[in-house]
């Protein structure tokens, strides 16, 4: 009997050595360690150093992730990486290139772009093509953003971080994927956006800088209203009270962001896990760098109930009802 269900079977993240401090920011900026804290959140950030490549990030993340499911790069049937920083703008994918270096040789493999929410994007794409197909998967979220990010404005490059994390995703007969919801509101594409791409014939746009642009408050009070109804959705179309949840874990963009939901779900802001002050935003990557991190602390326990609940450009937004290592 074919499985219906898939579960968790490994986890491994990967941060980049090198440590960026609001302090350091301070030294060429007209910034402070108060403003940035008070306003985000954050102390610091992990920033790759210059020879590395954000695949160089994916393939250390996939190892940890690969061993600890006991797993060869052979036996997986697919490989997603969610990025918005791909080590190359349009050709080839890096979950080819990864693909590659892992050795993968029985492995598909394509990016997933939906930003900040690329995780539980690609944890619901995952599930559909494991169930149907009966084959392991190996989920990366893999961002280097310090590459698209312009060092000279102190609005956004104080938010972000670079960092990878690796999830493999296996056919089973426990349910560890309850629940996934998915939205987008291209509507909005224009609050957070990398400029360059195909849309205009060459010669007919001036050549810009490819920085992240942001519209800071208005994503602000979008990204909050979106987090709630995710919560929201989740817990009404699953039946579950916020208390039924054993952990919560938000994509980390800003820790005021995470502050205002908590408020709007009448919750403790202990509720939220948060690492955003060690690491920043970490787009796509942050929500299972923090997944892996709680589960390297021993916090995560058999059959406990994950929601993850991310928002990102695009607009993008949803979030996962995880099962951990479920029981039957
Ligand atoms: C970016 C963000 C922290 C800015 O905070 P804010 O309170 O909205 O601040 P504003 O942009 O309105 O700027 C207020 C003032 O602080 C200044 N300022 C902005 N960045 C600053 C910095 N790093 N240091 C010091 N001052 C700064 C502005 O220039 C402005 O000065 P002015 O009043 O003299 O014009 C906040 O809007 C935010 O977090 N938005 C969501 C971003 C996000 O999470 N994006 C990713 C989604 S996945």
């Amino acid at each position: 009997m074919p499985y219906k269900h898939v579960k968790i079977a490994g986890t491994g993240s990967y941060l980049p050595d090198r440590v960026v401090t609001n302090d350091d920011l301070a030294v060429k900026l007209d910034t402070n360690d108060e403003w940035i804290f008070s306003h985000t959140g954050i102390r610091q950030r992990r920033i790759a150093d210059d020879s590395q490549s954000p695949v160089d990030m994916a393939f250390e993340a996939s190892q940890k992730a690969l061993a600890e499911a006991g797993m060869e790069p052979d036996e997986l049937g697919m490989i997603l990486l969610s990025t918005c920083t791909g080590d190359y703008n349009y050709l080839p994918s890096s979950a080819c290139l990864l693909q590659h270096r892992l050795g993968a040789n029985n492995a598909g493999a394509f990016d997933l772009l939906a930003a900040c929410s690329g995780f539980v994007y690609c944890l619901e794409m995952a599930r559909c093509w494991a169930v149907c197909n009966q084959k392991p998967v190996l989920i990366v979220a893999n961002e280097m953003l310090s590459r698209i990010t312009d060092w000279e404005s102190r609005e956004t490059c104080i938010l972000f971080g670079d960092g990878a994390a690796a999830v493999i995703l296996t056919p089973s007969r426990e349910n560890g994927l309850l629940y996934s919801y998915l939205g987008a509101d291209g509507e909005n594409s224009r609050l957070l956006y990398v400029d360059g791409g195909s849309r205009l014939a060459r010669g007919r746009e001036p050549i810009a800088p490819s920085y992240v642009q942001m519209q800071g408050r208005t994503t602000f009070s979008i990204a909050v209203r979106a987090l709630e109804q995710v919560v929201l959705k989740i817990l009404k179309d699953n039946k579950l009270q916020i208390e039924d949840i054993a952990h919560i874990i938000p994509h980390q963009a800003n820790m005021r962001i995470l502050e205002t939901l908590a408020k709007r779900l009448n919750i403790p802001i202990e509720r939220l896990h948060a690492n955003i002050d060690r690491v920043a935003n970490t787009s796509s990557a942050s929500i299972p760098i923090l997944l892996d991190e709680l589960k390297e602390q021993g916090k995560l326990k058999p059959n406990d109930l994950i929601l993850t609940v991310a928002f990102g450009g695009g607009l993008t937004y949803g979030g996962n009802l995880i099962r951990w290592q479920p029981e039957s």
